[in-house]
């Protein structure tokens, strides 16, 4: 069986990124990490892709100031590895329209709360985990959804619980969310291509 061709988009670390590269590497998911994309050219997913003999690009606007190359860009490098699913992995830049409409419920993002609560504009990295234990909650999580025009709004299509625990920090909450995000991302993807999870 073909493996699913995916690209990721990241713009830090990479480790959501590097958990679905050993995944496939083990054979834990039928897919393959053709591309990795990032608007920093400094993150350490584009080094972490540079390792694993991964194609990587830095596109941002410094490399391509106009909204329209930009796209062009991304598309270009998308068509190229014959993308099949974009795989958003801490990317902090906006998907532009062209994209979405060309790759419709094709796109996947992973949020470190459990959607529609704690998501929006502001609404990444610790900001998210600080809002969480400001509120009060008992619970937060990680969501992997469908990427469409507005933030965080997508279908959801798997979310996992964490516990927030009554010392936690939004630094000791983050690194339990990011634990189970790496399973679950992984696992999102090889429910999609099981036919389990349907993406529309
Ligand atoms: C993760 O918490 C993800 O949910 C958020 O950004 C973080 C990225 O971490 N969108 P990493 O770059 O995958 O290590």
């Amino acid at each position: 069986m073909n493996k699913l061709r995916l690209a990721v988009f990241a713009s830090h670390e990479g480790s959501n990124m590097q958990s679905i590269i050993d995944a496939s590497k083990q054979d834990k998911l039928q897919a393959e990490v053709v591309c990795v994309i990032s608007n920093n050219s400094s993150s350490g997913a584009l080094k972490r892709a540079e390792n694993e003999g991964i194609a990587f690009y830095h596109v941002s606007v410094k490399t391509h100031p106009i909204e329209k190359d930009f796209s062009d860009k991304i598309l270009e490098i998308l068509n190229l590895h014959k993308v099949d699913l974009i795989i958003l992995a801490g990317y902090m830049k906006k998907i532009p329209v062209e994209i979405l409409k060309a790759y419709r419920n094709k796109i996947l993002n992973i949020h470190p709360a459990l959607l529609p609560k704690f998501g929006g504009k502001n609404m990444y990295g610790m900001n998210v985990h600080q809002a969480v234990i400001a509120n009060g909650e008992k619970k937060s999580g990680a969501t992997v959804h469908i990427v469409d025009e507005n933030y965080d709004q997508g279908k959801i299509l798997n979310q996992i619980e964490v516990v927030v625990l009554s010392d936690d920090t939004p630094e000791t909450l983050a690194q339990r969310v990011l634990e189970v995000e790496h399973k679950i991302y992984v696992e999102t993807i090889q429910k999609i291509i099981d036919g389990s999870i349907l993406l529309q």
